[in-house]
């Protein structure tokens, strides 16, 4: 069965989420860097649905704002909220009628496909995801009949003494023909403990217009889990990044500890990869072959191709790290960058939109921005590119097999020469030819009779 064939999607994101303490909507709260209504919008395209309609309330137009690069989205307002099955109702006119219709919630972030294609499996009518739960408490109750059929569900606070005893409760996600839908929305009636339209109403009147009802359920309990604090918030985000680490330790990668492991985008890893415990990988990131990375390191949208390996703290953002690279402990490299093969770059030097060349080495204390640097090429303690003077940067190039002695200023825009030497301490404003020496240092002098002050006395 071609069953995501004529699916629209209805996504509730009005509530209130008032135990998150906050002044931005629940919905908009990231989870492994996305918001959580991004999460389900995600997977409700992996679906490829006819339409995604979104019904928003609390927070107003934030929601719609936050998501506005999507043209897939349609945003319904639903204002004032009265219940799940008014929200529903309020995103039909999004929809033309054909098909059928799933519903899912902005703060369920890690529903997964495998469980929605499940459900819509299930049957080509009215279908729930429910899940049996040791203790249902605060969830609506599946009411089955002596067959074993569904014909109804009980929310808690509406339910019997002996109706709270079911264990098995509805998560709230459902599928149902898209007509069928319209017309059992439009019997709902408020008269219940909340005084609200129970989108869980529409299962009884189907029922008793003598339709069957199907079900399915989740692979796991977290897919249904719904974020109401920043707690549940939280450890949500821990079942998402268990999940990854568990996805890369399987294809080979090795992780000092999956339990200190983030990711907040996408990751992709060679063979014999190892990375050390609290690091953060953001957008995307690639790394080749027998890549190290050490521990507490940040790197977002990176590539870091075969053998190379980034010691302790390293930050790195938008860059290419070459081959066999040895970066860090406390490097930062900037945007822009692209190092050769086996270039090192040590301890607290920054590195910003610039190219340096196979077998180059800044180890440390420096900083390189806007330069293009040569291969073989030394760049001593303490040099700095000042490629910025006040209103423009400027480029400095240094050429191959060049020697930069420490604590030497490139004044930008300037070229030092091929196999240049330049003397420790010198502040380079020309070009500088190839080869030879070149510095610019005050005479040392000597006074031998020379007094320290001494402190007056008063
Ligand atoms: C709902 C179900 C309950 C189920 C539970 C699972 C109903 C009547 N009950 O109860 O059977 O066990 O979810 O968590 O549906 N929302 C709106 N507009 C509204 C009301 C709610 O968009 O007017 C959204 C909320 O933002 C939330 C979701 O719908 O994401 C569920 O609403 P909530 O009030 O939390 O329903 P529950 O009482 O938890
Ligand atoms: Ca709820």
């Amino acid at each position: 069965m071609s069953n995501t064939e004529n699916l629209s999607v209805i996504i509730l994101a009005a509530g209130k989420g008032t135990r998150m303490n906050s002044s931005i909507p629940k919905v908009l709260h990231e989870l492994a860097g996305k918001p959580l209504l991004r999460q389900v919008v995600d997977v409700a395209k992996s679906l490829n649905p006819r339409k995604i309609c979104v019904v928003y309330g609390h927070g107003g137009e934030m929601v719609p704002k936050a998501l506005d690069d999507d043209d897939a989205l349609q945003f319904v307002l639903q204002e004032p909220q009265l219940g799940t099955g008014h929200a529903v109702q309020m995103a039909m006119p999004c929809l033309d009628g054909k098909g059928r219709t799933l519903v899912l919630y902005g703060d369920v972030p890690l529903i997964k496909p495998d469980t929605l294609h499940h459900l819509l499996e299930s049957g080509a009518g009215l279908s729930l995801l429910t899940m049996e739960l040791e203790n249902p408490h605060g969830y609506g109750r599946i009411v089955r009949n002596d067959d074993g059929d569904i014909v109804g569900i009980v929310e808690e606070k509406d339910a019997t003494e002996a109706q709270r005893g079911i264990r098995e409760v509805n998560t709230g996600v459902l599928v149902c023909p898209t007509a069928q839908l319209k017309s059992w929305l439009s019997e709902l009636k408020n008269e219940n403990a909340q005084k609200e339209y129970y989108l869980t109403d529409i299962v009884g009147i189907a029922a008793s217009e003598g339709e069957m009802i199907h079900s399915a359920s989740p692979g796991r309990q977290w897919e249904v889990m719904g974020v109401n604090d920043k707690i549940q918030l939280a450890e949500l985000e821990r079942v998402f990044q268990m999940e990854r680490a568990v996805e890369l330790m399987r294809s080979g990668t090795s992780l000092a500890d999956p339990s200190r492991f983030d990711l907040r985008g996408s990751l992709s890893c060679g063979r014999d990869v190892i990375i050390d415990v609290n690091c953060l990988f953001e957008g995307s990131v690639k790394l080749g072959s027998k890549v190290k990375i050490g521990a507490n390191s940040v790197l977002k949208n990176v590539e870091v191709m075969d053998g190379a390996e980034i010691a302790p703290f390293c930050h790195i953002e938008d860059a290419v790290i070459g081959q066999n690279c040895r970066i860090g402990p406390y490097a930062r490299i900037r945007p822009g960058t692209q190092l050769g093969e086996g270039v090192h770059i040590g301890n607290f030097v920054e590195v910003k939109n610039s190219r340096i060349a196979e077998k180059s080495k800044a180890n440390h204390l420096s900083y390189v921005g806007d330069a293009t640097v040569g291969k073989n090429v030394n760049i001593g303690a303490g040099t700095i590119t000042c490629n910025y003077d006040g209103a423009n940067k400027h480029r400095t190039i240094i050429e191959d097999d060049a020697f930069i002695g420490s604590d030497t200023q490139l004044i930008a825009p300037v070229t030092v020469g091929k196999g240049a030497t330049i003397g420790a301490g010198s502040t380079i404003v020309r070009n500088t030819p190839e080869g030879g020496l070149t510095l610019s240092r005050a005479k040392q002098v000597h006074i031998e009779y020379w007094k320290r002050p001494v402190k007056k006395k008063d």
